[in-house]
């Protein structure tokens, strides 16, 4: 396993971002600080939720066009960016005529999980796991011929419109032409089906949007009282993304020893945890596009929930 970020890069990288955050005029944290284990926990338990339709819908598209993607790719190595425990993955192993396999994330648990699972279940395939991250690690992807990436799941939903611009652009620098992406993402809908998603009746993503609170607590020391904080999740039609937020029910203050911060929430006072960008087919056709990428496949589920873009590198 090949890691690209040790426990030291993560706390300083957390540091920073807590820093910048809370400190700003209207507070915010990114999202990627939700996934330590019990929160990774907590995401899978969502996926299940019937509330939440992305990760089976997505599965149910993968399952419908995965020998579409070998036969219009045939690509010989799969890139998996955000791979997690990589359970949407088989389907893709199954179909590709591959010889590696590249799951990167940030979480070495699951990737070590997922890559002794794989490399158990398609003994033939070469399982090269890399702990990084995807928006800063691109470059250390192998130089393979015949690549496909894949980054599924909607996590480019978590990208604001510039982030993702730069991702496209970085992702299509590392690709030569006639390589592939499949991408991942969720659809723009009714918000009578997308905020239950986000706010599920068992609580379960509200116990998942507190637990970055808890992340800051074990590893930089803070004393946040999670109970403090209500679960707020909400449509903004005008950027047509879903907002997690946390909400300060009582003034508090709250001591950051690690970074030397002290706090301050008025009533009511929020903290923007998580953007879920959900798209059309032209916005991500044009994004693709600006990137240096062709769209040459868009598959949806019959509800038109969520799709998968199959794209080629251009010169
Ligand atoms: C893993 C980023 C795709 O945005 O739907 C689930 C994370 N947040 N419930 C999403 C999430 C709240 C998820 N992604």
């Amino acid at each position: 396993m090949k890691v690209l970020l040790d426990a030291d890069v993560q706390e300083n990288a957390l540091r920073a971002d807590v820093v910048a955050g809370l400190t700003a005029a209207r507070k915010w944290l990114p999202p990627k600080w939700f996934y330590d284990a019990r929160g990774s926990e907590l995401f899978e338990q969502i996926t299940e939720l019937p509330e939440y339709y992305p990760t089976r819908t997505e599965r149910a598209i993968l399952t419908s066009y995965a020998p579409e993607v070998a036969r219009l790719t045939g690509a010989r190595t799969l890139i998996e960016l955000g791979a997690g425990y990589s359970t949407k993955t088989r389907l893709l192993l199954q179909a590709l005529p591959l010889t590696a396999f590249v799951p990167v994330d940030v979480s070495p648990s699951a990737l070590a999980a997922a890559a002794e699972q794989i490399g158990a279940d398609f003994p033939a395939l070469r399982v090269h796991p890399i702990v990084g991250d995807f928006t800063r690690h691109l470059g250390a992807v192998p130089d393979t011929p015949g690549r496909l990436v894949a980054f599924l799941g909607g996590t480019i939903g978590n990208f604001e419109p510039a982030a993702r611009a730069r991702f496209f652009a970085d992702l299509r620098a590392v690709l030569r032409p006639g390589e592939h992406l499949l991408l991942g993402t969720d659809l723009v809908k009714s918000p009578r089906e997308l905020v239950p998603a986000y706010d599920d009746a068992a609580g379960v993503t509200a116990e998942f949007n507190k637990n970055v609170l808890r992340v800051l607590n074990r590893h930089l020391d803070a004393d946040f009282d999670v109970d403090g904080f209500a679960h707020v999740a909400l449509w903004d039609a005008a950027e047509e993304w879903i907002e997690m937020r946390l909400r300060a029910r009582w003034p508090m203050r709250v001591t950051i020893p690690a970074v030397g911060l002290v706090v301050e929430f008025a009533p009511g006072e929020e903290i923007r945890t998580e953007i879920s960008a959900k798209f059309r087919r032209e916005g991500v056709e044009k994004e693709l596009s600006e990137a240096g990428f062709a769209l040459d496949q868009w598959w949806t589920d019959d509800g038109g929930r969520f799709a998968l873009s199959l794209a080629r590198a251009v010169a």
